[in-house]
């Protein structure tokens, strides 16, 4: 189906455009326009899977690692050998730089998310945080999490979500769709790329959307916990040992 890939190449490289264009803002305006609170769930993150990390020699994945700051996290809190891949350069850039400053030798690596360059079976566990909903396709997304997963390894998808109780999600929604694109716009230049965050949001899979999805991409133990009520959401689930999933090719 050529059109049909056509258009999926022309979104990745708008995103990828986008995320280029915000690179040296994007840290700045995360923490600004959460109130720090993406750090509290990036640590959460860390924290769910210190576990199947534990292990000497383990090896998680941070898949749309961006700026890498879920990788450093991850790198410094579990002792574990991380990988951060994206497939936008000055993203990486910047994580990069940081992981200088902080003496994480973590490599970065540039690959698309839904052709990761790694074999089957390499990772412990693999994380994605606010990466899934700017992928041309959330399944394919997921295949590719689950290929390079080893058999009982773990995957972490933070992303955001729906917030549960009504008064807090017209008042979250009003800041969301209003007042963010406004000072995300100012700051980063690019009104753009803050009006596309909650646009992507509502194209998003809710909370147990997302949870079916996983299953029906061959992972076990799927669940979910709200963060902040809802305004995001941490899905985990394991690769089953005997495998289940019949749509990922692996030998
Ligand atoms: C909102 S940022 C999240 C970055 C980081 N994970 C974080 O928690 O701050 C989304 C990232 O996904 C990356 N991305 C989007 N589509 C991608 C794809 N198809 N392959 C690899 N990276 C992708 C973008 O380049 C960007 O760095």
């Amino acid at each position: 189906m050529p059109e049909k890939n056509a258009n999926l190449s022309d979104h990745a490289r708008r995103v990828r455009e986008m995320f280029a264009g915000i690179a040296n803002r994007y840290d700045l305006l995360n923490h600004l326009l959460s109130g720090n609170t993406d750090k509290r769930w990036r640590r959460l993150v860390t924290k769910s899977l210190q576990e199947v990390l534990s292990a000497e020699g383990s090896r998680a994945l941070d898949v749309a690692c961006g700026t890498g700051d879920l990788a450093l996290a991850l790198a410094k809190l579990t002792g574990a050998h991380i990988v951060g891949t994206d497939f936008c350069r000055p993203m990486l850039e910047v994580a990069a730089h940081k992981a200088a400053t902080n003496v994480s030798e973590i490599p970065f690596v540039e690959g698309d998310a839904l052709a990761l360059p790694f074999a089957d079976e390499s990772f412990d566990a693999v994380t994605i945080a606010f990466g899934l909903r700017n992928l041309s396709s959330v399944e394919g997304g997921l295949k590719e999490l689950w290929r390079v997963l080893k058999p009982a390894g773990r995957v972490a998808v933070l992303e955001f979500s729906r917030p549960v109780v009504p008064g807090f999600r017209a008042l979250f929604q009003f800041y969301f769709t209003r007042v963010l694109p406004e000072i995300g716009g100012m700051i980063s230049g690019s009104r753009g790329a803050y009006q596309y965050l909650p646009d992507s949001v509502s194209r998003f899979p809710d909370q147990k959307q997302l949870a079916a999805m996983m299953r029906e991409a061959g992972f076990a133990e799927v669940e979910y916990k709200n963060l902040t009520g809802g305004i995001a959401a941490l899905h985990l689930g394991t690769r089953p040992r005997q495998s289940l999933n019949f749509g990922c090719t692996t030998t």
